[in-house]
């Protein structure tokens, strides 16, 4: 039994127009909204408790994760099983709870935000802008990874020197499977990363990573940074790096938004192949 803390409060401003009023997350993958399936990746992993730490200019979030008896009974009503089997399923995948960020202050004083529903446990984070493709995923491997350790661990994978200006980058040295973190840099230029090793978006943390998200300044960008915590906690009481060889595809950005939604109709069985054919046709159409 695990909580999961997913931060939704950014504004999306490398979606915007579209994003002035309808939140990142919420915008859909095939039918179902790009959030849903960060949600099934901490379920499938073993949250139980889903933490969203959210805005005030986002209800649809909430409206989505809460049951509505209205809709529920009018399908009920019309015979549409099958609809309201799915609607059903996502209010009855976990509990979810909603913190309010009354300001994008940076993500660790969104995530900061959870320390009283976190508790003394350790918990998950997941980046929902961040779609990490494999199997097992990547939050099952942390989970079964902190057996190991029980310290905090991060997902990180490995990207071209160019990239590393677009990640948190990590020092640190490989000790048998996982690296041995000392420091994380935040989008540090090529010349200045410390290693290619970068964070995807995904964390398994112990609850003492809340003393250090306190009394944080502001750090790159202005923002209050999660990885300037982690620093902290890496020097304090350890923190392991898990390299993951999964595909990551950045759904905060429109082609990344379009590359998401082509991998997950393709997983889809009932849409594989006449997507497939026209994909095909649309090549040479346009060659
Ligand atoms: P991003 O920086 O990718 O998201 O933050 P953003 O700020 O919404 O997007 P752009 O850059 O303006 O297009 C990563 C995740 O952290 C959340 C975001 O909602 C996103 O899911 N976040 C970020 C917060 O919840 N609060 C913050 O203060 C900052």
């Amino acid at each position: 039994m695990i909580k999961a803390v997913i931060p939704v409060a950014g504004r999306g401003t490398r979606l915007l127009p579209a994003t002035k009023s309808v939140p990142k997350e919420m915008l859909p993958l095939v039918d179902r909204p790009a959030l849903f399936y960060t949600v099934q990746e901490a379920v499938e992993a073993g949250a139980t408790e889903i933490i969203f730490i959210t805005s005030r200019h986002k209800p649809s979030i909430e409206h989505f994760f809460n049951p509505d008896p209205e809709l529920e009974s009018l399908l009920e009503k019309k015979g549409q099983e099958k609809a309201l089997h799915e609607i059903r399923k996502v209010t009855s995948l976990a509990s979810y709870h909603f913190i309010y960020q009354e300001e994008p202050l940076g993500l660790g004083h969104a995530v900061g935000l959870a320390k009283n529903l976190v508790g003394q446990n350790p918990f998950l984070v997941l980046l929902p802008d961040e779609l990490l493709l494999s199997a097992p995923s990547v939050s099952q491997s942390l989970v079964q990874s902190f057996q190991k350790t029980n310290q905090s661990q991060t997902a990180i994978m490995w990207v071209s020197r160019e990239d590393t200006s677009k990640y948190g980058i990590i020092e640190g040295e490989k000790r048998g499977d996982l690296f041995y973190i000392h420091n994380v840099v935040e989008k540090p230029c090529a010349e200045e990363a410390p290693s290619q090793w970068a964070l995807p978006g995904r964390y398994l943390f112990t609850p003492e990573i809340f003393d250090d998200l306190e009394n944080l300044s502001p750090g790159r960008g202005g923002e209050i940074q999660l990885t300037d915590a982690m620093t902290k906690l890496a020097q304090k009481r350890g923190l392991w790096g898990l390299p993951t060889t999964a595909r990551r595809i950045d759904t905060g950005n429109p082609l990344g938004y379009l590359k998401a939604q082509v991998e997950m109709a393709l997983q889809r069985p009932e849409l594989k192949e006449p997507f497939l054919k026209y994909l095909s046709d649309c090549q040479k159409r346009h060659p």
